[in-house]
C-alpha cells in the first residue's frame, strides 16, 4: 500500500498481514531492524495477542489489531505521556464513525462506550523506540468474565472497517504526535480531558501490586499519571494498573 500523505509529520506507511500472533512483538522486531516513524503495521487476526498487566488480548477477525512505533528524542516529553496521544488519537478516529458523543476515555487510553470497553491501548519500550499497539472491537465484542464490552458494530457503525479505521486513527496520531513534541503535554492533556472522565468521577484502580484504592478523579499529573481523592482527603498518583468506573 503507498505511503498515505500526512503534511505534519513523517510518512504515515501501514503494512498488512492476513495473520500473526502479536503485532507488538512484529512492531518490536521491526524497531530493532531500524523502522522509522510512521510505520504501522496491522494484522486481520492475532493468535497471542498482549493486553496490559500481562493478560492476552482476544483476536477475532473483523477488529483492529494495529501497532507503531515512536522514536524517542531527547527533547520529547515523558514518554508515558504518549499514552494520552494514542488515547486522543484513537478517539478522533472512533468518533468519526461513531460520534463523539457515544464513546469516552477512560484513563490511561481505553475508549469506552458507556461501562464497556471498545479498545484497548498497549504501550512498550524497546531502547530509544516506544511500540504502540491497538486493539478495537470493530465488528465483534469478545465475551469477558470480568469487564463488559462493546463493538463499533453495537454503536451502529455498520460501514466502519479496521482498515478505514486505522487511516484516520494513524493520520490523527502523526498530527497529535507533531503538537506534542512541539507544544509539549498541554495543550493533547487538555484534549484527553474534554473527552475524558469528568473531575470528581469515582474510579477504581487496581494496581499491578495488587493493591485496591478507590477515589474520585481529581486530575492528570505532568507525567500523564492519575490523580485520584480517596476519601480521606488525601491525592494519590496512579501511574499503572488497571481503572474501572465505578
Ligand atoms: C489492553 O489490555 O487494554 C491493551 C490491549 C492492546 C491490544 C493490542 S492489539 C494490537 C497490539 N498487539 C498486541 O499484541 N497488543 C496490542
Amino acid at each position: 500500500m503507498p505511503p498515505l500523505s500526512d503534511p505534519s509529520g513523517p510518512a504515515i506507511e501501514i503494512r498488512f498481514v492476513a495473520e500473526t500472533g502479536s503485532t507488538n512483538a512484529d512492531m518490536q522486531a521491526l524497531a530493532l531492524e531500524g523502522a522509522s516513524e510512521g510505520l504501522w503495521l496491522r494484522a486481520g487476526r492475532q493468535s497471542a495477542g498482549r493486553g496490559r498487566m500481562g493478560r492476552q488480548w482476544e483476536g477475532e477477525e473483523g477488529n483492529l489489531y494495529a501497532s507503531t512505533l515512536i522514536r524517542l528524542c531527547p527533547a520529547d516529553p515523558p514518554a508515558p505521556t504518549l499514552a494520552l496521544v494514542a488515547a486522543v488519537a484513537v478517539h478522533r478516529g472512533i468518533a468519526e464513525f461513531v460520534g463523539s458523543d457515544a464513546i469516552r476515555i477512560k484513563w490511561p487510553n481505553d475508549i469506552m462506550a458507556g461501562n464497556a470497553k471498545l479498545c484497548g491501548m498497549l504501550l512498550e519500550r524497546t531502547g530509544d523506540a516506544v511500540i504502540l499497539g491497538i486493539g478495537v472491537n470493530v465488528a465483534q465484542a469478545p465475551a469477558l468474565a470480568d469487564r463488559q464490552t462493546a463493538s463499533l458494530r453495537d454503536l451502529g457503525a455498520a460501514h466502519c472497517d479496521a482498515q478505514a479505521l486505522l487511516e484516520r486513527v494513524a493520520a490523527h496520531f502523526a498530527g497529535l504526535l507533531d503538537q506534542w513534541r512541539h507544544f509539549g503535554v498541554e495543550p493533547v492533556a487538555r484534549a484527553w480531558q474534554e473527552h475524558a472522565h469528568a473531575p470528581g468521577t469515582p474510579l477504581a484502580a487496581l494496581l499491578p501490586n495488587g493493591q485496591h484504592i478507590e477515589g474520585r478523579f481529581e486530575r492528570l499529573d505532568h507525567d500523564g499519571a492519575l490523580v485520584l481523592r480517596l476519601a480521606d482527603g488525601t491525592s494519590h498518583a496512579i501511574h499503572a494498573g488497571d481503572v474501572f468506573l465505578i
